[in-house]
């Protein structure tokens, strides 16, 4: 099992398809009171540069219902805000802590990171890649279709951290992965290259025709933290990228709806598909709990199945 877990592709085919077995039996036992105590004495360190509701959360009660402690380390408090370099505390935190998980502005500073740790680590999402949600997301989308091989997912908005990992994702999965995005705001360059090379990515200039016939379409907010100050240009980059019941219909009637949340209601999707029957977006938010359990479990190597 891979020590660091900065882009998706950091796990192979075989570890993701066991993650989400076990975040799937990890679900279940937990609605059935079944404890799993297999990180005691564990600790996780939480390193936030950026705002979180479902990461910060979805980790702390992950780790505690593992039995272990999770510890939010906001960076303004830290020595890093004075000018500590991140390597150093890198250095330190990893005479402390079991495993950190960072969400940072930009990707090489996990990187930075990463490379002087001596313990696990986990991106918790930076400008290129936000892993744990779409292990999530696979998960998701493996509950509802009972496989992720040949499934068509659409991604209509913004080619920005989430989709980058999606379309990374095709490579490990076998999906089809179609995305619509206005010209200018294109996924990352290498990220598409090697999603076109290993996996299946296909893009479209008409957002209908992307959700044409698609398992699932899947969208995220139009403006990404720390996008604030674009906000007047994105908004009229993306109007007509909406995934409303209009576009719906292009797509498979079984269409799963899609959004990693927070959501900007009226602008990138509808309340109407937010809210609705084809919504999978609530459980895809508390599947960050189940799939994140399993990824902490295995990286400690202490899982090997669950049981
Ligand atoms: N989807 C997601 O990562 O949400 P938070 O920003 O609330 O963590
Ligand atoms: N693309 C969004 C995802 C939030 C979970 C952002 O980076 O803000």
């Amino acid at each position: 099992m891979a020590m660091n877990v900065l882009s998706i592709l950091d796990l192979s085919s075989e570890e993701i398809s066991a993650i989400i077995e076990d975040a799937i039996r990890l679900k279940e036992d937990r609605r059935r009171n079944i404890p799993h105590p297999h990180l005691r004495g564990k600790t996780l360190g939480m390193i936030f540069e950026k705002s979180s509701t479902r990461t910060r959360i979805s980790f702390e009660v992950g780790m505690f219902e593992l039995g272990g402690s999770a510890l939010y380390l906001n960076p303004r408090d830290m020595q890093l805000d004075r000018g500590e370099a991140i390597g150093d505390t890198a250095r330190v935190l990893s005479r402390y802590l079991s495993a950190v998980m960072i969400r940072a502005h930009t990707h090489s500073s996990i990187e930075t990171f990463s490379a002087a740790s001596r313990i696990p680590v986990i991106n918790g999402l930076s400008d290129r890649e936000h892993p744990c949600q779409i292990l999530a997301d696979l998960m998701t989308l493996k509950e509802c279709f009972g496989r992720l091989a040949g499934l068509n997912v659409a991604w209509i908005g913004d080619g920005n951290n989430v989709c980058n990992s999606l379309i990374l994702s095709s490579i490990r999965t076998g999906m089809n992965v179609s995305v619509a995005v206005p010209p200018g705001y294109e996924p990352d360059e290498a990220c598409i290259r090697r999603a076109r090379a290993e996996g299946s990515v296909r893009f479209y200039d008409s957002p209908l025709e992307a959700a044409e016939g698609a398992d699932a379409v899947y969208t995220d907010t139009w403006i990404s933290m720390g996008q604030e100050a674009e906000e007047e240009e994105r908004l009229a980059a993306f109007s007509g990228y909406q995934v409303n019941a209009e576009l719906l219909k292009r797509a498979s009637p079984e269409c799963i709806v899609l959004h990693c949340l927070p959501a900007h209601r009226g602008c990138e999707i509808t309340d109407e598909l937010l809210d609705g029957p084809q919504s999978a977006v609530w459980d895809q938010a508390e599947n960050r709990l189940h799939a994140q359990k399993a990824l902490l479990v295995s990286i400690f190597g202490v899982g090997k199945k669950i049981n």
